[in-house]
């Protein structure tokens, strides 16, 4: 075992868009296993998850959750395997999900309740429990069932659609019968979307830079209109899915990481929430622990089966994780953004 953990800190809080420099790696003597106290578990970490919800966090302004403090390791889920252990239900070897953060390794206390979840990857890939398996698909299927609750025969919309949430929102309607549309960028990922993901349909948004153009193909392809909506992006495209909400919609508002950086997402046609008695619903997956059994036992159970299908965009070693997280922001991900630590 190496005896150093590289970590890496948030030194800085982004003055508009972030940048690399807000970032700065170090490293850290690794503890022995003399020093572990009792409870205290190290976990080796084999995947860092990068998730559009730590831009908010690098941003010292009212939100949902504290900000990341400076000049400490950024916060980030995490699964690996167990090296050292004084918490006797954690054996070296054990698989686990965790918040380990920007880090090679982390020193846990394991007594503290949900922070250590050990992981069966007998039939479900470790990474997994990053996404379908994880916090996005647990979203995913919150703001699905909870929320726009479709039934069969319906017609659910969802933008970023080749996603960690998206592409499980999709997919999990389709089990419900629903007809499912997707909004993504590019063609690569509206193709994804429909022969990989068995969309119904998808719409390559950056192909219709003018509103109206974005609403007549949106228009072609939910020709019973829209009943629910699962909102992961925000500004244009919420504009085009509100003229097509049938009366008493659904819309799930999980995220809008088109305005994350700053950029102001104003609302066309709020009247629409009135005329067409929307109910939209925002919501934080972490202040839902409730749903986790019933949601992870659908989801592991469909990857298992191989009915649900997902894709990682993985970047390689630590120092990488910086420049992958911009690149998720500008949304150049396909997929699962990972950064692989072994
Ligand atoms: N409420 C909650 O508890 C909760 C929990 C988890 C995630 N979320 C939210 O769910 C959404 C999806 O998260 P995810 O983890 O599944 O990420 P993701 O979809 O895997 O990656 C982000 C994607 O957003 C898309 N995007 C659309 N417009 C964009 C823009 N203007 N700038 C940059 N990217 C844009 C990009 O895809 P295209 O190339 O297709 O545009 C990009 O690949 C985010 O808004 C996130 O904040 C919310």
């Amino acid at each position: 075992m190496s005896a150093i953990n590289h970590q890496i800190l948030l030194v800085s809080r982004p003055q508009g868009e972030a940048t690399v420099d807000n970032f700065k790696l170090v490293e850290q003597p690794l503890p022995t296993a003399e020093a572990l106290q009792d409870g205290q578990v190290l976990v080796k970490h084999h995947y860092l998850s990068l998730d559009p919800y730590m831009r908010g966090r690098m941003n010292d302004s009212r939100s949902y959750a504290e900000p990341q403090p400076l000049n400490q390791v950024m916060l980030g889920g995490t699964v690996g395997e167990v090296v050292l252990s004084k918490h006797p239900k954690f054996a070296p070897g054990d698989s686990v999900l965790g918040m380990g953060g920007w880090q090679e390794y982390s020193l846990v206390d394991a007594n503290v309740r949900g922070a250590l979840h050990k992981v069966d990857t007998t039939h479900i890939p470790l990474s997994a429990y990053l996404g379908a398996v994880g916090m996005p698909g647990v979203t995913a299927w919150y703001g699905l069932v909870k929320i726009i609750a479709p039934k069969a025969g319906e017609t659910v919309v969802v933008s970023a659609a080749s996603g960690a949430v998206g592409s499980v929102v999709g997919q999990l309607a389709k089990a419900r019968g629903c007809r499912v549309v997707g909004f993504a960028g590019g063609a690569d990922k509206c193709d994804y979307v429909v022969k990989e993901l068995g969309f119904d349909a998808c719409i390559d948004y950056k192909a219709h830079p003018d509103p109206k153009s974005l609403y007549l193909a949106l228009k072609e392809a939910t020709p019973q209109g829209i009943d629910g909506y699962f909102e992961n992006v925000g500004g244009a495209i919420l504009d085009a899915v509100m003229l097509r909400m049938n009366a008493f919609g659904r819309i799930a508002m999980c995220g809008m990481i088109a305005g994350y950086e700053g950029q102001p997402l104003p609302m066309a046609n709020p009247s629409l929430i009135l005329v067409s008695r929307l109910k939209i619903e925002g919501f934080i997956v972490s202040e839902h622990p409730e749903v986790w059994p019933d949601a992870t036992q659908e989801l592991g159970g469909m990857v298992a089966k191989g009915q649900m299908k997902f894709k990682e965009s993985i970047a390689q070693g630590l120092a990488s994780a910086p420049q992958a997280f911009l690149s998720l922001l500008k949304g150049k991900n396909f997929g699962k953004q990972l950064v692989k630590l072994v």
